[in-house]
């Protein structure tokens, strides 16, 4: 049955990508290579987003706290009707998330893990440890269509930044759940089809199958092509 649209949040994911389409290099080692002017980006759509998610590979993989920033990006949020301080979601399926994550020593918004039946009992416990709240969303996968009616209906998220990386957002490509998405195009190539893209997973067959946007918005910032594409 298709969802009501108002039971759900409205989702946006936001990259950066190098000009040959990776998010990172094949090893992982690189992963931050856009401007500064990029990163203030990532925390102006932070500060309009009731919840900031990613997947286990991103939150473990770099010092990230999935936080809205400094002061002035809180006063953003207060402004416009939100907590100062986002919710946080961390998307595994096996519960294999470092506990010593940067994400874990930042304790000021509660962090919310989805995860599936798959994570044995010792490992759920872990987790319960680490995280305020752990989700089972699914046996061997996560019901992303669920999980994000949940996350609007117990924590009012009416607004969910995705993050990345790439596998997490090929399952939310895939279960039609993104509305928009912002890339950041970057002047670089890395090379190697081991390297991450935007959306690496299941993929699909049929042209038909593909999920569909329209091109909203382009700015160019020095030798960065900021765009926005929309659901079609
Ligand atoms: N350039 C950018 O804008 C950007 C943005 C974000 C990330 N990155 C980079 O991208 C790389 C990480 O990307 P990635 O694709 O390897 O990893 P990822 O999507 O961040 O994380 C993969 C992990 O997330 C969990 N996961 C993903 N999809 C899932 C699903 N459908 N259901 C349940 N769990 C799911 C699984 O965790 P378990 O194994 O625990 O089950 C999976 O192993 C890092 O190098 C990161 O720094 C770049």
């Amino acid at each position: 049955m298709k969802a009501n649209k108002s039971e759900l949040p409205f989702v946006l994911v936001n990259m950066a990508m190098t000009a040959d389409g990776k998010i990172a290099t094949a090893n992982r080692a690189v992963s931050s290579f856009a401007s500064a002017r990029d990163h203030e980006h990532l925390l102006e759509l932070r500060a309009t987003a009731d919840a900031v998610m990613a997947g286990a590979r991103t939150v473990d993989s770099a010092p990230i706290n999935l936080g809205p920033g400094p002061a002035r990006y809180r006063q953003k949020r207060l402004q416009r009707g939100l907590d100062a301080y986002n919710l946080r979601v961390i998307v595994s399926r096996s519960g294999s998330i470092n506990p010593r994550a940067q994400v874990f020593q930042h304790r000021f918004s509660p962090i919310i893990i989805l995860t599936t039946r798959r994570v044995d009992a010792r490992r759920l416990k872990q987790l319960r440890a680490l995280a305020d709240v752990v989700k089972v969303c699914g046996r061997n996968e996560i019901n992303f269509r669920a999980a994000f009616r949940w996350l609007r209906k117990r924590w009012r998220v009416k607004r969910l930044l995705c993050e990345g990386g790439g596998e997490l957002n090929d399952a939310v490509f895939r279960a039609g759940l993104v509305d928009e998405l912002h890339l950041t195009l970057c002047p670089k190539i890395f090379g190697d089809r081991r390297a991450p893209t935007i959306a690496d997973g299941h993929g699909l067959r049929h042209l038909a199958r593909a999920a569909r946007f329209r091109l909203k918005s382009t700015h160019r910032n020095g030798n960065e092509l900021f765009t926005v594409f929309a659901r079609d």
